[in-house]
């Protein structure tokens, strides 16, 4: 894939001068930018058929009700679960994660047993094993790191139990860029009689995702990563794990029968989704499922690669420049972490907003991360489908020319 990025021109937002510089976006590991004709099928969805869904009889309701139900058929083929009562949609990763910790996790959790997950987590699946560990008096464990920031495989093996009830681990590093064994990591799990969840968010929107053939029993994924809107997610669950668990919240949508002092459940999904859903947000995120298929995942992993390829060895040849992760390029995700020396990542990501390139700085919601890495901060860039070779170009120079304009200020 050369500069002749063809998917470009379908991101207006991405024509925009930022500091009187051609803007470059690499913040696509906090949130991606939407497609046009993404936002414009949403718009006409408003526009026509909007209502609200599931209850009504009126031909609107039933539109409505039609074309969010689609999307939903459109997640669970595209990450090929069994059935649409396995994909429920969420807010988000954050809120999918919530909800397995505080469903299976708060009636299949006691006294004593082990919750696994690792060091690079995002706080979204940190937070909620830590305070279900701290519920219910349980030990939350952390798969050390190799030296290159993969996950230490054998650790993973020592770590996980017969104690061990649930497993949660990211399949793709928001911070590392690395990639994570998630299936191997599934078969340790229930080697264990333990539950596997992964925490899609940065895996889904970057390469093909088959939960059936990864074998995990829970797996979180948030819309606006994969240009949706926000507050829009996914939980996919094992139907025979969703049936028995409780739902968590408590309204509309949710029942089946209310009396004075008791109520029954819906059937799945729609157990777990209690009160008007995001039917935009849902309807948005099938048609950016539409896009993510015309383009190909495979296409995407291509760009991705081509860019890493490129521009992780310039990285690695600039003086005074840390870069976190594995230094192949063939291990490496489009998610690039890396540190000027004597430059606090916030004023290198300002120096680098000054050239028109936008990236994150900070602790990238992974501050046990930062702490197991001797860190406060990183800046970090992270690349999808519209970027290309020049703007990895860009983001080099960019650094070159701020590490400058530092030197030359303090001198
Ligand atoms: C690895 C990972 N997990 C979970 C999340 C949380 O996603 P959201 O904020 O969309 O719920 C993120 C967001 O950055 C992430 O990178």
């Amino acid at each position: 894939m050369d500069n002749n990025n063809v998917w470009r021109k379908d991101f207006p937002i991405l024509d925009q001068k930022v500091n009187d510089e051609d803007l470059v976006y690499l913040d696509n590991a906090a949130t991606t930018q939407k497609p046009k004709d993404v936002m414009s099928k949403v718009a006409n969805f408003y526009y026509s058929d909007y209502a609200n869904v599931h209850r009504g009889v009126h031909t609107l309701a039933e539109r409505s009700t039609e074309q969010f139900e689609a999307a939903r058929e459109k997640v669970r083929k595209f990450i090929n679960a069994n059935s649409d009562k396995e994909v429920i949609f969420t807010k988000g990763a954050t809120n999918s994660l919530n909800l397995v910790a505080q469903s299976y996790g708060e009636e299949n959790i006691h006294e004593g047993d082990e919750i696994v997950i690792s060091y690079m987590e995002h706080h979204s699946n940190l937070i909620p094993w830590q305070q279900l560990a701290l519920r219910k008096k349980a030990t939350l464990k952390y798969i050390e790191l190799t030296d290159d920031g993969q996950l230490d495989m054998d650790d993973a093996q020592r770590k996980i139990t017969d104690k061990t009830k649930i497993v949660s681990i990211a399949q793709s590093s928001n911070v590392l860029g690395v990639i994570n064994p998630v299936k191997e990591l599934a078969q340790i799990a229930h080697s264990h009689d333990a539950v596997m969840v992964v925490d899609g968010a940065q895996s889904v929107p970057n390469m093909p995702v088959d939960v059936t053939d990864l074998d995990c029993d829970f797996f979180a994924f948030s819309g606006h990563k994969m240009m949706a809107e926000t507050g829009i997610g996914v939980l996919y669950g094992k139907q025979e794990l969703l049936e028995q668990m409780p739902p968590v919240e408590f309204g509309g949508e949710m029942i089946e029968f209310v009396k004075k002092f008791d109520s029954s459940w819906n059937e799945l999904p729609w157990k777990f989704e209690a009160g008007t859903p995001n039917i935009a947000g849902a309807i948005s995120l099938g048609y950016a499922i539409d896009y993510l298929e015309s383009v190909g995942l495979d296409n995407i992993q291509k760009n991705t690669q081509a860019i890493v390829d490129h521009v992780l060895p310039k990285l690695l040849d600039i003086d005074d420049l840390e870069v976190y992760g594995p230094k192949d390029p063939a291990n490496h995700t489009g998610v690039i972490s890396f540190n000027l020396k004597g430059l606090h990542p916030h004023d290198l990501a300002t120096g680098l907003d000054m050239e028109g390139v936008a990236v994150r700085a900070g602790h990238h919601c992974a501050q046990p991360l930062m702490e197991y890495l001797g860190l406060s901060a990183t800046a970090r860039a992270s690349f999808y489908l519209y970027n290309t070779i020049s703007d990895a170009d860009r983001l080099v120079e960019a650094i070159k020319a701020t590490k400058e304009f530092f030197k030359n200020g303090t001198v």
